[in-house]
């Protein structure tokens, strides 16, 4: 089997589809955020501790258990350990159900990206614009259609001239979009009819760690959100890492390709923030900042309708932007799912039009959940109800992940020993200079942040 297994063809390739996994949804809207609402500062500086240590280590094992089984997801686990193939199932089934709601999701996206294109940037920022779109008969589906099928053709022309080929276009893209809509928020001046607030305050806003009236338990609080949004950031425990880590070449650098990843994700969050906070502290004042996390569809298109003409500009910009975050995460989730089905010899080709297909029924069904099969669902972490979307979403982020990521510790920690992981990382001789915090957070200090976090979603604190 490992004799024709696609590779990257280079570390670059492989840092740059993987950080385009790593970069999503989660890093543009909810990171600024949680950020705004944990301190400022304070969860900046919480998240990278943790990113150089707990990320670090559950991101490192996962492209080694890829790259040292050259399986994918689905039977990577059982070829460390008999007794873990169950992992596979996990890893397979998770990516499974986040792809349908999530090409929603990018759906609505392309709708908004499209609306700004043809000039409509100021009807997408009325008043019930989204819940009107998000609740109509056909456009949601045909969106997300079309969302999907862009994602199916990348991963049907393959790792390198599907996924390894769009990564080092539109990532570079990426990065330079965001770093140019961050210059502008940061020069914004609301004049009178904003108080006068400036870019720049909302900038310091953002940086400055803010602890006034913090006790120690709301601390806590934010270590523990900083932690559920590295966790979802990175893109582990989705079998997504363990298979691009089966396509990363033997004699390339392990360590230093999973620090790049990081820095890539983390980078982009925190540009995220400089993009989005100062605009919104200009335009609708700290107060706006509390609107959750849902309002990417919300805030934005109306903080674009009080910029004129430089706002359609911007909204273009910045719908593109996401929608090319949206992408590469999307063709990874399927990429996961398709690469179990071709490792058990069925082509790549016939196995993405299979998974596309049911994705496609279930993604139908998700659209539907907020028109004809519309219920309301009270989930435990959430005061809001939910739809069928928010259901596949809690049941995969809250509930399975974490148990896949303990489940990994313990394998990694325990049966196999963390040695195994070292091993192959460093055998070229490469450098491992986190050796022993490796070890220790992968048997102790990781599975027991995990069940806390687990316990958060079953409504425990
Ligand atoms: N890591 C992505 C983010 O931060 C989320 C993601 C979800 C990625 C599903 C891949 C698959 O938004």
């Amino acid at each position: 089997m490992s004799k024709h297994r696609s590779s990257f063809s280079s570390s670059i390739g492989f840092v740059l589809a993987a950080a385009g996994s790593a970069v999503g949804l989660g890093n543009i809207w909810r990171f600024p955020y949680l950020a705004a609402e944990g301190g400022g500062g304070l969860f900046l500086f919480i998240y990278i501790g943790l990113a150089l240590t707990f990320g670090f280590t559950l991101l490192m094992s996962e492209v080694a258990i890829g790259r040292k089984t050259k399986n994918s997801c689905l039977t990577a686990y059982k070829h460390m350990d008999k007794r873990f193939g169950w992992l596979g199932g996990f890893a397979s089934v998770i990516p499974f159900l986040i792809l349908p709601y999530y090409c929603v999701i990018g759906g609505w996206v392309m709708k908004y990206a499209f609306s700004f294109i043809i000039g409509q940037g100021a009807t997408a920022a009325e008043d019930n614009f989204f819940t009107g779109f998000i609740t109509g008969n056909s456009e949601p589906i045909i969106y997300t259609v079309v969302y999907l099928l862009l994602t199916a053709i990348v991963v049907y022309r393959g790792v390198n001239k599907g996924i390894e080929a769009m990564s080092k276009v539109l990532m570079p893209i990426l990065f330079v979009l965001i770093i140019g809509i961050s210059i502008y928020s940061l020069t914004l001046n609301g004049g009178e009819k904003y108080d006068n607030r400036t870019g720049m305050d909302g900038f310091l806003y953002y940086i400055i760690p803010n602890v006034d009236g913090m006790g120690v338990g709301d601390i806590l609080k934010v270590v523990m959100s900083a932690m559920g949004q590295l966790f979802y950031s990175i893109s582990v425990a989705m079998g997504i890492m363990v298979t691009y880590g089966s396509y990363f070449r033997d004699k390339d650098n392990l360590v230093k390709s999973v620090n790049r990843i990081e820095i890539f994700d983390t980078v982009v969050a925190f540009l995220a923030g400089v993009m989005i906070i100062p605009a919104v502290y200009v335009f609708l004042g700290p107060e706006g900042m509390s609107g959750g996390p849902g309002l990417m569809f919300i805030a934005m298109p109306k903080i674009f309708a009080q910029m004129g003409v430089a706002g359609t500009v911007f909204g273009i910009i910045f719908f593109l932007m996401v929608l090319f975050a949206a992408l590469t995460s999307s063709v990874s989730l399927l990429e996961a799912v398709v690469s179990g089905m071709v490792d058990k010899g069925m082509g790549r080709k016939k196995s993405t039009i299979i998974e596309t297909v049911i994705a496609l029924v279930i993604a139908v069904v998700v659209c539907l959940g907020y028109n004809l099969l519309y219920f309301e669902f009270k989930l435990p972490n959430s005061e809001n109800p939910g739809q069928i979307l928010d259901i596949l979403d809690y049941v995969s982020n809250n509930i399975m992940m974490p148990v896949l990521a303990i489940g990994t510790c313990i394998l990694i920690g325990w049966i196999t020993k963390p040695k195994a992981i070292i091993d192959e990382a460093t055998k070229n001789g490469e450098r491992f200079f986190r050796k022993h915090l490796y070890t220790a957070m992968v048997k102790f200090v990781a599975p027991v942040l995990l069940f806390i976090l687990l316990l958060g979603s079953f409504g425990v604190y």
